[in-house]
């Protein structure tokens, strides 16, 4: 089933308090609702996208830029409210940006997530075996968003230290 009346569009100030509330009732604790608050702050390039119904923030993903061989970003926290899951609201808001990404010049996007979810959309934990960052290992992916970038690429991620006050 799809979710109508669906509207995924770049996150507003007016928006945090929303998408607060979303990240912590869908992880059920605070730790991811507040990564994303301290990280839409800090300094780092930040893409944060919002699904809306009726208005109502229902679903929330974010992108921050990390250090990488090349022009990569972050995708943490993805947050969907419970009653509107499994209808595609997640879905469309990593392809939204996952798109707005490849639009500013990124080349590469990594997660840390569930394999099944995150390899629909291309991510591949092989891709991201080269690269050394602390919570590397069987959940950790990469998604090319330029076809080849990461070929023959290795080395260190630096993550904003919002990432570590989370861990
Ligand atoms: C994970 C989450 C964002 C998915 O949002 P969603 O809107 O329900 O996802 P979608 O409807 O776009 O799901 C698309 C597909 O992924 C599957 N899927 C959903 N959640 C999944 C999960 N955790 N693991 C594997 N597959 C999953 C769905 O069954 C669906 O499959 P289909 O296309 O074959 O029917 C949502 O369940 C959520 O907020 N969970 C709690 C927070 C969380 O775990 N965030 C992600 C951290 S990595």
């Amino acid at each position: 089933m799809l979710c109508d009346g669906l509207v995924i569009a770049p996150s507003t100030p007016a928006d945090e308090a929303a998408i607060f509330d979303v990240e912590r009732d869908a992880f059920g604790r605070d730790d991811e609702a507040r990564l994303a608050l301290a990280l839409m702050a800090a300094p780092a390039w930040t893409l944060s996208v919002v699904a809306r119904r009726r208005d109502r923030v229902i679903g929330h993903v974010l992108l921050t830029e990390i250090g990488a061989p090349v022009r990569a970003a972050a995708l943490a926290p993805l947050a969907v409210a419970a009653p509107y899951r499994e209808m595609q609201v997640g879905s469309r808001l990593v392809a939204d940006a996952l798109e707005r990404a490849r639009q500013a010049g990124f080349e590469a996007v990594f997660v840390l997530g569930d394999n099944l979810y995150y390899e629909r959309f291309g991510f591949s934990a092989a891709l991201a075996t080269p690269f050394a960052v602390e919570w590397q290992g069987p959940h950790f992916m990469a998604l090319e968003l330029v076809p080849g970038a990461l070929a023959g690429k290795a080395g260190r991620l630096d993550y904003p230290p919002a990432f570590f006050a989370a861990a």
